[in-house]
């Protein structure tokens, strides 16, 4: 009995160690992406402009860091308080833990070096080694071209300094451990050219982050052959559930019959962000930013249009919308 006991004892203290060594090693010896690089923007007048279309069409930087009211279609931005920040990603919204986007005008972000924001947006790692929580798309911005988010950096460096003073976030157990094992080194492509529109929709589509809430999610993870199928839920506040649409080629619960014009009509209907309706907390509502990716160029819809219509067919019904009652 006692020997037993001995054992038991044994191998319990074993356990304790062993979880405590990767307690630690997750806890200070993670994330690992190295360095922040030794760089220096030197903006120009063409990159704040790509920088300003990416941000405010295409990575939606701005969808985020900024006021959104919520009492109207798809929750456009409130003029005067782009990337200030403030904006509550958090239980209410069926997360772990507490997010608070950031300020990331000059006010937010004037002790960070041009190669910290940069490996931010492309590693999730803050300038203090902290990871964030991948609410923000850093995996999708992983490959960017350098130059893109360059031009980013160079566009959110050249707006007003507006003071807001943002709350710590808070990621609950064990979602503060698992969010250190997430971050990976950049891995940066090209951005193909214009032309190659096949490879050039791809790029867009991926640095646009429309997988990110176009594939179900189960427990944190993207469900394998999934993707670009749909079914991902966004609860409302008040409870109510939209899922993503299913925007692969399946002609029946997908977007297989749509043509590109249908496609491209279909965003540039949100073109006035002004203009939105007003919805009711009990009425359909949407986290697809359409005001802001209505932006976007009809050549850049096009070639996400012409990537879309190459995935793998899946069948996905769903219902898009339901009201909690
Ligand atoms: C889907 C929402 C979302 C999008 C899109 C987004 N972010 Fe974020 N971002 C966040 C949230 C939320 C945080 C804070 C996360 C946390 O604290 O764990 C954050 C954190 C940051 C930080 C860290 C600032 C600090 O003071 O710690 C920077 C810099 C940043 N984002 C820049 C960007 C840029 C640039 C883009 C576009 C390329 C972008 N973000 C796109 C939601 C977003
Ligand atoms: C923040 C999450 C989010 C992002 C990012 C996002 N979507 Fe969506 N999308 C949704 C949701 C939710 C819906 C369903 C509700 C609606 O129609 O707005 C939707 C609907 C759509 C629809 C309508 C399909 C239909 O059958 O009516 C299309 C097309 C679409 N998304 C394409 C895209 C593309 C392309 C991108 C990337 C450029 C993208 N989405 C990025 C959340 C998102």
């Amino acid at each position: 009995m006692k020997k037993l006991s001995y054992a038991v004892v044994t191998v319990i203290a074993g356990i304790i160690v062993l979880a405590g060594g990767g307690y630690t090693y997750i806890l200070y010896a993670l994330p690992d992406v190295g360095e922040a690089e030794n760089i220096r923007i030197d903006p120009t007048p063409e990159m704040i402009q790509r920088g300003a279309y990416l941000a405010n069409h295409v990575t939606v930087c701005i969808d985020c860091h900024s006021g959104r009211d919520w009492t109207k279609f798809s929750g456009p931005i409130k003029r005067g308080t782009e990337c200030i920040g403030g904006e509550a990603f958090d239980h209410k919204l069926g997360l772990p833990g507490t997010f608070y986007a950031k300020n990331i005008t000059p006010a937010g972000l004037h002790d960070w070096t041009d190669g910290e924001i940069y490996r931010l947006i492309t590693t999730g790692v803050t300038r203090d080694g902290e990871p964030i929580f991948p609410i923000m798309p850093y995996q999708a911005y992983s490959s960017m071209d350098p130059e893109d988010v360059k031009a980013i950096i160079a566009y959110i460096r050249s707006l007003p300094a507006l003071e807001n003073q943002i709350e710590a976030s808070r990621a609950d157990f064990p979602m503060n451990l698992i969010m250190r094992t997430i971050p990976k080194k950049a891995n940066p492509d090209r951005r193909p050219s214009t032309s190659d529109t096949l490879a050039y929709g791809r790029y867009i589509t991926q640095i646009a982050g429309c997988a990110d809430c176009h594939t179900p999610v189960v427990k944190g993870e993207p469900v394998e052959g999934m993707e670009f199928a749909g079914g991902f839920e966004f609860t409302f506040p008040n409870g109510n559930i939209v899922r993503s649409a299913n925007i692969t080629p399946d002609e029946e619960t997908g977007i297989g019959f749509w043509a590109k014009e249908t496609f491209l009509m279909r965003f540039k209907a949100y073109s006035n962000a002004d203009s939105m309706k007003t919805v009711r907390p009990e009425e359909f509502n949407t986290p697809m930013p359409w005001t802001m990716y209505a932006g976007m160029t009809s050549e850049d819809l096009s070639a996400i249009y012409k990537y879309l219509r190459t995935l793998k067919p899946v069948k996905n019904p769903m219902e898009r919308f339901t009201v909690n009652d």
